[in-house]
This record gives structure tokens, sequence and C-alpha cells, in this order.
């Protein structure tokens, strides 16, 4: 019998204080017309100063825990997709499993940037499949408000801080739970979207950098076609799509992206406009998003997919 994954329960978290685009204004030479027109972002939510990415995420994970009627100690396995963890190490992970209580199983970070949660729930359903982890915790969580430089008007107004998590469970239902993902990396391309600092390379953790048109081109064209690939591998075909929930980076790339799919503005969850980029947490986030506010029903087809730093993309093609 083959094992399969599924998702059974969603949970996200926001931190309650935001920005909009009016109070950005304030910070650098930019208007709310522009950031309208450019993005389609209306505001964005900024972690307090004490709140730390473990502590966000581990909200997000208690949410998706408790409508999954499981006991915490029944989750083997946490992966946490960030790319502004607590500290250079322990994982955020390990931090969540301790702040979740949980004593048993394992837990690592995983770290593809905005690609992040597509990476950890392929990674999750790979350990499902070999019959080695029967309920795993899969969270996205970032703050990267922590390192935007403030006075970059060029990147200052896509970002924001979040949290989204999944449990993913193994099932024996056919035709049900992940039907195929990919991924995909390209290292040459790691200068169009980055920070200036590292661990290794200066003890710090630094600024985003970003060539935002090269980002966009790279970002429509390689999720569309990685969408079409992992549709193909399930046997599948755009016309089977019930939703898209893609990474949400910009109100723009999401329309560029369904154009070129020839999918119907209706499937697409579009949650930019509210909650900014968020990195990891954006699919998390918008996947839960659509979840409680009715947007999915048993049997639906969803495809997830990103594009991020690396450059690193995929998608996941799953049935509800
Ligand atoms: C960043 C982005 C919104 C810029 O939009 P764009 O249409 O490409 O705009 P441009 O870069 O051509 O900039 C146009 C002008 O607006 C200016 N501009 C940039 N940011 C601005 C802002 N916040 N407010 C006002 N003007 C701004 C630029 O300086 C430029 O001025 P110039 O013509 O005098 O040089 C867009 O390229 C984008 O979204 N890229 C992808 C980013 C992304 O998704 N990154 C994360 C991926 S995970």
């Amino acid at each position: 019998m083959t094992i399969k994954s599924k998702i059974i329960a969603t949970g996200s978290y926001l931190p309650e204080k935001f920005l909009t685009n009016s109070d950005l204004e304030k910070l650098v030479d930019t208007s709310n017309d522009w950031i309208v027109e450019r993005t389609g972002i209306n505001k964005r939510h900024i972690a307090s100063e004490n709140q730390l990415t473990s502590d966000i995420a581990t909200i997000a994970a208690q949410k998706a825990i408790e409508k999954s009627g499981l006991k915490p100690e029944e989750i083997d396995m946490i992966i946490v997709a960030t790319t502004t963890p607590d500290l250079t190490f322990p994982s955020t992970a390990s931090t969540v499993q301790s702040k979740l209580g949980i004593k048993t199983g394992f837990s690592f970070d995983v770290q593809a940037v905005c690609s992040g949660f597509v990476y950890a729930l392929s990674t999750a359903h790979c350990f499902i499949k070999s019959g080695q982890v029967k309920n795993a915790l899969v969270i996205g969580a970032d703050i990267l408000s922590r390192i935007v430089d403030w006075k970059d008007r060029n990147t200052c107004v896509l970002f924001g801080d979040g949290a989204g998590a999944v449990i993913l469970q193994a099932t024996n239902e056919e035709n049900s739970g992940i039907l195929s993902f990919n991924l995909y990396s390209d290292g040459s391309l790691n200068d169009i979207l980055k920070t200036d600092g590292g661990v290794a390379l200066n003890q710090k953790s630094g600024v985003i950098l970003m060539s935002g048109k090269e980002v966009f081109k790279h970002a429509v064209d390689k999720m569309s076609k990685s969408v079409i690939n992992a549709l193909e591998k399930a046997n599948l075909k755009v016309e089977d799509i019930d939703l898209l929930v893609p990474h949400q980076a910009n109100a723009r790339i999401l329309s560029a992206v369904s154009d070129r799919l020839n999918l119907s503005k209706e499937k697409v969850i579009i949650t930019v406009q509210d909650h900014a980029n968020t990195s990891a947490a954006s699919i998390p986030l918008a996947l839960d998003y659509a979840n409680s506010n009715n947007r999915i029903k048993k049997g639906d087809v969803i495809v997830l997919e990103a594009l991020g730093g690396g450059l690193t993309w995929g998608s996941i093609v799953l049935k509800w």
C-alpha cells in the first residue's frame, strides 16, 4: 500500500502592529499610489520588538495543532522554513519544539528564502512517504522587518512579518493529498536577491538587496513553468486547478502568472494587499486564509508555487 501525505489542518498568525503605505510615506520618498499601482500592497504587519520568529511560529503552530485534534506529542517532525531565525543556532524549529512542550521526534530549519515553505512541505512529504513520520508540523515564519533597510524605498515597501503552519499526516486514501512536487534552484542568480551580511562573511545579518526588475522577470517565467511541470507529473492540466495559492510577492507577479497559465483570477488566492511579502510565511498564511474563509472544499485540486532568493523555486500539487 502506498503511503501518501495530506494536510489535515492549517493555522496562522499576523503580528498586531501594521504599517500602512501612508506610514511609509513618512519614512522614504514614496507614495501610496506608487506602492498600490506597482505592487498591490496596502499594509504589512510588523512584529513587536520582543517577538521572535519562534514566538510567531509557535502561535501559528498551536492553532494548526488545535484544529488537527492531535496532541502535541503526536507530532513526529517539525520543520520551520525561515530566513530570519532567532539565533544562528540552535534552529528555530528546536526552539518551537520546546515552546510547544514536545520532547519527542525531531526538528530542523529549512532555508530557501521565499520558497522555504514549498521546500519544507516537500521534505515533510518525503519523510511521510518513506514511512519514518506519521504527523509533521510544517511552519513558514519570518520577521523580514529585521533585515529590511528602512531607508531603501526599493525594498522597504515590499515586506512584512507573519507565520503560517500546517499539519501534514500520513494517509492511505487514494487520489488524495500531495500528488506531485518539483523544486529548483540556480545559484548563479544569487546576486539579484540577497543580503549584504552573513555569519561567515561579516558576522552580521545584513539587509535585503534586490534587482527588482530581474527578480520580477524570473518569477513570472519560472513559477509558470514550474506549475505546468508539477501538473504534468500529477497527470493534470491547468483546467483541473480549483485554487492557486501562490507566494505573495507582488500583485502584478500574481496577475502575470495567472495570465501565462490562462487561469481565471477567481481561482487565485491573493492576500498580498494585507500581508505584503512575508517570505516563507506567505503561502501557509494564504492557505490558512483560504481554508478559514471556506474557499476550499474536499476534493479541490490546489497548487502552491513560490520563487525566492537563491534563486530557488518550485510547486506542489495536492488534492484537499
Ligand atoms: C520592486 C518592484 C515593485 C519595482 O517595480 P518596477 O515597475 O520594476 O519599478 P522600477 O524598478 O522600474 O522603478 C521605477 C521607478 O520607481 C522608483 N521607485 C522604486 N521604488 C519606489 C517606491 N517605493 N516609491 C516610489 N518610487 C519608487 C525607482 O527608483 C524608479 O525610478 P527611476 O525611473 O527614476 O529610476 C518590482 O520590480 C517587483 O516587484 N519586483 C519583484 C520583487 C520581488 O518580488 N521580490 C521578492 C521575490 S521573493
